[in-house]
């Protein structure tokens, strides 16, 4: 072989090298399959970037590849009969039960929405539809998997609008009954951004007049539920995690009210908030509301206020006010807000930035007399309970899918 050749091998498998090896805990199983996967996430987030930069496709278009790989047709099987349906103008993929019943049985049912940070997912991903099939078949419930709009086409509050006129229109008898479902027994869950929408959802519902029907559970898997600091012990100890570093993070909540950039990099800086919102940072604050263990090293300061005008002058003016919404950060409200919510289950990851966003909700929950569910993974990493499919199927997510089932299952 001519020596340009072996230059090329070592720079080609120092090149891989680079872009697979990563520091990763010693606890999380599975390491090195992690670093692999983590390395086709990384590559294409850089060549996402890249696209950006030289004005070819924007960044979360590029991203949208992951969503595109998995997108499978869903299809009936022995046990499942799967069809796409319409609920008041939003895209939905039902799940029913092919299981016979008699005429008094009524069944279960799940709203779920899938994760992605608002901007990518879909409920026709292999590992969506594995799991409402796995819902279906071992609780014999009714799952309704929603395609809502994503960002950045449809900025917030589409996402959460289309998820909520779902949720609404089945939560009526008369539907209810068309699909024999029971109308004491629907929960609403979701992982990720699908923790978020339906944390949003359960609070908006309760306040919503004349709503008869109620939501029993709610079920929220690694949730994000609020941007107004960014800076959580979670969020530095994890901010270079695989699957979620938190440039992701912060890309998808910035990306969820504007594609203007000057959102992204102050919520970068933790440095987002104006004087209105930082009138809600007490509802974030880690130094009350986290366990003392998870404290760790790490000092809580109040984030940053920017000045009003400052604020206009960037042109985040708009923004700056939609991600303290509720409807976008469920974290912001009073206890007098959470009290009467349906019971819940919290799942959280230690590798994970959105760690103390869920931790947070299930102390203000408990504190608030809610019947929470909290089951936190030594091990666990941001996005775990997706990989399930092969050559990516991790332990973990069989153990979570298993345990999570297990609450449906029971408290359902
Ligand atoms: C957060 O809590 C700490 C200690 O509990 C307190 O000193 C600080 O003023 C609080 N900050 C905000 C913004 O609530
Ligand atoms: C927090 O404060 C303590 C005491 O001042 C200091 O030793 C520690 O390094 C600080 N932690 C961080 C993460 O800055």
């Amino acid at each position: 072989m001519r020596p340009g050749g072996i230059v090329l091998i070592v720079a080609f498998c120092s090149f891989t090298a680079y872009y697979i090896y990563e520091p990763i805990p010693e606890e999380i199983e599975e390491r090195w399959k992690l670093m692999l996967t983590n390395s086709f996430f990384r590559t294409l987030s850089h060549l996402a970037d890249l696209s950006e930069l030289m004005g070819l496709k924007d960044y979360m278009g590029v991203m949208y590849a992951i969503t595109f790989l998995e997108r499978i047709a869903p299809v009936s099987d022995e046990y499942v009969e799967v069809t796409e349906e319409t609920l008041d103008g939003v895209e939905v993929m039902l799940y029913q039960p092919k299981q016979q019943r008699g005429n008094a049985d009524l069944r279960r049912a799940v709203i779920y929405l899938h994760g992605g940070g608002w901007c990518l997912g879909s409920s026709r991903m292999s590992p969506y539809d594995l799991l409402a099939r796995k819902i279906v078949t071992e609780l014999n419930a009714v799952v309704l998997s929603v395609e809502y709009r994503l960002a950045p086409a449809h900025h917030f509050p589409v996402p959460y609008e289309d998820v909520y006129r779902v949720v609404k229109h089945f939560l009526q008898m008369g539907v209810l009954a068309r699909f024999s479902v029971d109308p004491r027994r629907v929960a609403v869950s979701g992982d990720s951004a699908g923790g978020n929408l339906a944390a949003a959802v359960s609070q908006q519902l309760q306040k919503e007049p004349g709503q008869k029907i109620k939501l029993k559970a709610q079920a929220l898997l690694y949730p994000a539920l609020q941007a107004l600091d960014l800076n959580t012990p979670s969020y530095q100890q994890n901010q270079d995690m695989p699957i979620l570093p938190r440039t992701l993070m912060v890309r998808f909540w910035s990306e969820y009210f504007t594609s203007d950039k000057t959102l992204f990099r102050a919520m970068m800086a933790n440095t987002h908030n104006s004087p209105e919102t930082s009138k809600l940072l007490k509802f974030v604050n880690w130094s009350t509301f986290l366990p003392e263990t998870y404290h760790k090293d790490y000092n809580y300061s109040t984030p940053a206020v920017a000045q009003e005008v400052e604020v206009r002058v960037d042109g985040i003016d708009e923004p700056s006010r939609s991600f303290a919404d509720p409807r976008a950060s469920p974290l912001l409200v009073p206890d007098t807000h959470l009290y009467s919510l349906p019971k819940a289950y919290i799942l959280t990851c230690e590798y994970d930035v959105l760690r103390d966003d869920g931790m947070m909700y299930a102390t203000r929950l408990h504190a608030a007399g809610v019947e929470v569910t909290h089951e936190h993974y030594d091990t666990g990493f941001h996005g775990a309970l997706m990989f399930t499919v092969w050559p990516t199927d991790f332990l973990i997510a069989r153990r979570m899918t298993a345990n999570y089932i297990k609450w449906l299952k029971e408290n359902l």
